[in-house]
């Protein structure tokens, strides 16, 4: 089954963009994933092809309109699209590795990407959005968070990394931080690589990194470590 997104946006040329280069460009030629960029401007019907207007209530900036985005969601995805709808938004759920799995093996996604302040919170409502942040800062517009979401994705399909194992092994796979990794030279400016990681005992490297992992984790990002059992 092919993983089938549709990206709504004001600047379809940012598509694929760098999501046409290395493995998920390879994996778009073929024919793993499909993506089309759909331009939210042919959706208005002014003759100014309008699609952002003053908000309510007053204030700085425009918002997006309800119903131009409406009718370019009917258009992309009508009623019995199984597609999740997905608004990018920094009031969104934050994008989880978890999250990126559910939606790997699913049918694709509908992505809205925001510009301006935002969009028009009846249609987030009436087309049921689930809004997802890519962390906690402000970018100009939900293009480059479309394309972080569908990178994370589509190195899950199948056939789409190398070696599938590596995949298992990342950050945040197990819930921790992924241990440091080394290569040769055997020595870089007077640093060995850790004797433990030469010695061909694979218990005492498994053990090795899993204590790297856990001081990472402890040191860098302690909420992820709440739910973790810990090594003896
Ligand atoms: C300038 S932002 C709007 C910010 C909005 N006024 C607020 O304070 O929540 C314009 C668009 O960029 C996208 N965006 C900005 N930051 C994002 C983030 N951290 N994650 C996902 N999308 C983001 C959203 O689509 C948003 O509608």
């Amino acid at each position: 089954m092919t993983f089938k997104a549709s990206v709504l946006t004001l600047y379809p040329e940012m598509f694929p963009g760098p999501l046409g280069l290395s493995l998920a460009g390879r994996a778009l030629e073929a024919g793993t994933w499909s993506l089309e960029a759909v331009q939210i401007r042919d959706f208005a019907e002014d003759r100014h092809h309008t699609v952002d207007d003053t908000p309510a209530g007053g204030g700085a900036g425009m918002v997006m309109r309800a119903d131009v985005l409406a009718k370019a969601i009917d258009h992309t995805a009508p009623e019995g699209d199984p597609r999740p709808k997905l608004l990018m938004s920094p009031r969104g759920k934050p994008l989880t590795q978890a999250r990126v799995r559910e939606l790997a093996p699913g049918p694709g996604a509908v992505i809205v990407c925001g510009r301006f302040e935002g969009v028009d919170q009846r249609l987030i409502e009436a087309r049921n959005l689930e809004e997802v942040s890519i962390g906690d800062f402000i970018l100009s517009g939900g293009e480059p968070a479309a394309l972080v979401l569908l990178d994370a994705v589509v190195r899950l399909l199948p056939g789409v990394m190398g070696n599938a194992v590596s995949g298992e092994e990342e950050s945040f796979e197990n819930g921790l931080l992924e241990h440091p990794h080394y290569t040769r030279p055997q020595e870089f400016e007077g640093r060995p690589i850790p004797d433990v990681l030469t010695s061909g005992n694979h218990k005492k490297i498994a053990a090795w990194r899993r204590a790297e992992s856990e001081k990472l984790t402890r040191d860098r990002r302690p909420d992820l470590l709440a739910a973790q059992p810990l090594a003896k």
